[in-house]
């Protein structure tokens, strides 16, 4: 099969990775990729979230599967474009990726599908604002509505700062705080049917202890040894299903992966949010476990007929993911800096890094080109083990002013 993944992120990297083990991929390719997926992918200079460029590249390469990674491609109707020339797509066409979009036309889903979710409104007045601050209490959640790459929002006990957000935005969700552990979860689906991955945690605030900034994700692991039993069957029933079943009921059928971000509260699963991608940098931990070739299982959510009793297998054993960021990520990465100690990273056993804001620069250096640069994976038989590994591939990295959290997995390897 040739394939096409669209990114250049950590995400895209550990997409390619495992595509690039599927026997059954003949041709990989990247647009624009990054050079971690250089060396086993042929990288395309390319904007991924230009509908017309993309659909003329993969129809050069005669791609039979086009994998989109972030979500800026989607909106910008790439899955549609392709759709139209006939190429199998793994993402959701635009309408479909509303429901990443808008938070508003999310809710506006899980309403209808009866899905489980923090209680909100719609915001577009300071008025409406403050009547909804007052209705919810503390801690605010306030909710920019468009797009934001998961930095739109802003939980807080400070009213002032709740109110400030919200006049920042324009049109606002603010809804109910939800208390409880948070889980991401993944579902591959064809419009009709939805297969699940492995659930996987994801640590959002910059530094140790979820203090300071939120973030796109500062580290992940999978799986989740606390999680109660049953909980992706649950959350299939009750949460995937239904948004799925209710997208196609308004013939926007959903093909893609939908991201469902869960809160375990004390009274029950609750969405926090839908994403119309893989998360990241959970995809990194996820794909380090799965076992299944990746190609043909994205493939038939492009093209239809996923069996919805499919289960794909896991490798045993936990997976565990550490992001280097720049100097002043997220407020103002610093690039250009000179990365070093890769090639002695990826020597600890069980270990690997992926690029997620890399470059070349002229002289051939391997520089940070974006707030997350490096995703370190380590892996082993448990979460101690995995997070053992992959800091001590952290350790041999340098990066001037880059800081990375030292707590991601702690508490669920039981340290
Ligand atoms: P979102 O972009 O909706 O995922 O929000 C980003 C992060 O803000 C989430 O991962 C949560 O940590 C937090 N958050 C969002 N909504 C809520 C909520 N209703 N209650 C508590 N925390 C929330
Ligand atoms: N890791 C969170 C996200 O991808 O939005």
């Amino acid at each position: 099969m040739r394939v096409l993944v669209l990114g250049s992120g950590g995400r895209e990297h550990a997409l390619a990775r495992a595509l690039h083990r599927d026997p059954s991929v003949t041709a990989l390719h990247c647009a624009p990729g990054n050079p971690g997926t250089a060396p086993i992918a042929e990288n395309h200079a390319l904007d991924p979230a230009d509908p017309t460029a993309v659909v003329e590249l993969a129809g050069r390469l005669r791609a039979e599967l086009v994998v989109v990674g972030p979500e800026a491609p989607l909106m910008e109707g790439v899955a549609d474009a392709l759709g139209r020339a006939g190429i199998p797509c793994f993402g959701p066409d635009r309408e479909a990726a509303t429901i990443e979009g808008s938070k508003a036309f999310a809710k506006d889903i899980m309403g209808a599908a009866n899905v489980p979710t923090a209680a909100a409104r719609v915001c577009e007045t300071d008025a409406e604002v403050q009547e909804a601050l007052d209705a919810f209490g503390a801690p605010y959640v306030v909710k920019d509505d468009g797009l934001a790459a998961g930095k739109g929002v802003v939980v807080t006990e400070d009213r002032a700062e709740a109110a400030a957000h919200a006049a920042s935005c324009g049109r606002v969700v603010i809804e109910e705080y939800l208390d409880g552990p948070e889980v991401s979860l993944f579902a591959l689906c064809d419009g009709n049917s939805a297969v699940p991955l492995l659930p996987a945690q994801d640590f959002k605030r910059a530094y140790d202890g979820g203090e300071g900034p939120n973030t796109g994700g500062m580290g992940a692991y999978a799986p989740l040894p606390w999680a109660p039993p049953g909980l992706v069957d649950e959350v299939m029933a009750t949460v995937v299903q239904p948004a799925v079943d209710e997208l196609r009921r308004r013939n926007t059928p959903y093909v893609g992966v939908l991201y469902a971000g869960l809160a375990l509260t004390p009274k029950g699963v609750r969405v926090v949010e839908f994403n119309a991608r893989f998360g990241d940098p959970e995809t990194q931990v996820v794909l380090d476990r799965l076992a299944t070739p990746l190609a043909s299982l994205l493939q038939a959510c492009a093209i239809g007929g996923l069996n919805p009793d499919f289960r794909p297998e896991w490798h045993e054993g936990a997976a565990v993911t550490v992001v280097i960021a720049a100097e002043n990520y997220p407020a103002a990465p610093a690039k250009g800096d000179v990365i070093e100690g890769l090639d002695a990273a990826n020597e600890v056993p069980g270990a690997y890094v992926l690029h997620a804001g890399t470059k070349r620069d002229a002289d051939g250096n391997l520089v940070a080109n974006g707030g997350r640069v490096l995703n370190v994976v380590g892996s082993g038989p448990d979460l101690a083990a995995a997070r053992a590994a992959a800091y001590e591939a952290v350790s041999r990295i340098t990066l001037r002013g880059s800081h990375h959290r030292t707590d991601i997995a702690l508490t669920a390897s039981g340290g």
